[in-house]
């Protein structure tokens, strides 16, 4: 692509050909100065990488941050930090164990961040590449240390590493309070879920038998057809795992709805819940099922919040709402995952 050099002088100028998405700033901008001059360089369809380099010259330059004199850095989580940063996320209630943080960094060991000031952990982030599509998920950051930048530097590192997998569209699900946080790091709100909780599951259904594992990778390419890329590591982990469960209804070798869910002695997660459309009573049959495998406990998913179809079968199961998320995205938008019932998870799309 043809590339040329521009010289102008004024920001808001540079702000409005970057929202457009065809500059971008090449070196350091003074956000606050009007007297600066500011190299632009043409490249068409550059929107994500706009984006991606609006937050670096924010936040980046090196390993360290400075903030008011004093530094934090961003680096990789290690299996040291998952104590902490369970206790972080312990603030928001979000219901992580260590084993979780684990989880995240054996799937994604490049993708999970910790900031930290002297020894401190300060705030965490953890991400996953499924190919063209990336998630974000656990962004917090220690009460004391917010709105000092770190937080932007861990979404803004994330999304580096993202990018180098080969990632074009990326997305999380955030709270309504944090759209804002997420839009001027270049995300756009895209679709509205529900995470729905069951206090104490109750119902009943025919129970159903685990998916044989032969039957494992038309699942994966099934998935792959709804969710727009393989997840096929984090399918086999879940399928693999102990605590996890696995229905599905195939005709022939074709499946027409699958979910998977994960338990806990007390908890439980349902999702991904993936179904053909017009398949529904289907996909519906898969979550009465594991009303025996999951009696008792407390059972959370997120479904679209537009499927009333969806939701109306979960509050006659019990469900209610729990809090709203807005699904966000940055990149071009994948053309269709209406046959996505349930989400894998908050933190993985
Ligand atoms: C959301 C959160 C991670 C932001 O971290 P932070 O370190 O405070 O954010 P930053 O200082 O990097 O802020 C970057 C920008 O977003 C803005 N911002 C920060 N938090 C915001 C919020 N809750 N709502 C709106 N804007 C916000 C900042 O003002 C700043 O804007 P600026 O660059 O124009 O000054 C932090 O508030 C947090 O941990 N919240 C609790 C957990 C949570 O809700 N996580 C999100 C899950 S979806």
């Amino acid at each position: 692509m043809g590339r040329f050099l521009v010289l102008l002088g004024n920001f808001q100028f540079h702000e409005l050909l970057e929202s457009r998405g065809t500059f971008q700033a090449e070196g350091p901008v003074p956000r606050r100065s009007l007297a600066h001059r500011l190299w632009l360089i043409l490249d068409a369809g550059a929107l994500w990488d706009t984006k991606l380099r609006k937050i670096q010259y924010k936040y980046s330059s090196g390993d360290s941050c400075r903030d008011m004199g004093h530094s934090y850095s961003i680096r990789l989580m290690k299996e040291g930090d998952a104590h902490r940063s369970v206790a972080l996320t312990n603030l928001m209630n979000w219901g992580l164990e260590v084993d979780d943080f684990s989880f995240m960094m054996q799937l994604e060991p490049k993708g999970c961040f910790v900031a930290v000031r002297g020894d401190d952990v300060i705030g965490v982030t953890t991400s996953i590449s499924f190919g063209p599509i990336g998630w974000i998920g656990n962004v917090i950051v220690e009460p004391k240390e917010r709105k000092k930048g770190v937080g932007a530097a861990l979404v803004s590192e994330a999304l580096q590493h993202l990018k180098a997998e080969g990632v074009a569209t990326v997305g999380l699900y955030s709270y309504w309070n944090t759209v804002s946080f997420y839009e001027s790091l270049g995300f756009k709100a895209d679709r509205n879920f529900s995470w729905l909780v069951c206090r104490k599951a109750s119902w009943k259904g025919k129970s159903m038998t685990n998916l044989d594992s032969r039957d494992l990778q038309v699942v994966v390419i099934f998935d792959e057809q709804c969710f727009g890329a393989s997840r096929k590591r984090l399918l086999k982990a879940i399928y693999h795992s102990p605590i996890g469960i696995c229905h599905a209804i195939l005709e022939g070798d074709k499946p027409v709805t699958y979910l998977m869910a994960t338990r806990s002695a007390t908890s439980g997660e349902i999702g991904p819940w993936i179904c053909l459309p017009g398949r529904e009573e289907d996909g519906f049959r898969l979550v009465r099922a594991l009303g025996k495998e999951l009696l008792g406990r407390e059972v959370h998913l997120g479904v679209p919040s537009d499927r009333v179809d969806v939701v109306d079968l979960l509050s006659s199961l019990g469900f209610v709402e729990d809090f709203p998320v807005v699904r966000m995205v940055c990149g071009p938008v994948p053309p269709d995952w209406n046959c996505v019932l349930a989400i894998e998870s908050l933190e993985r799309g």
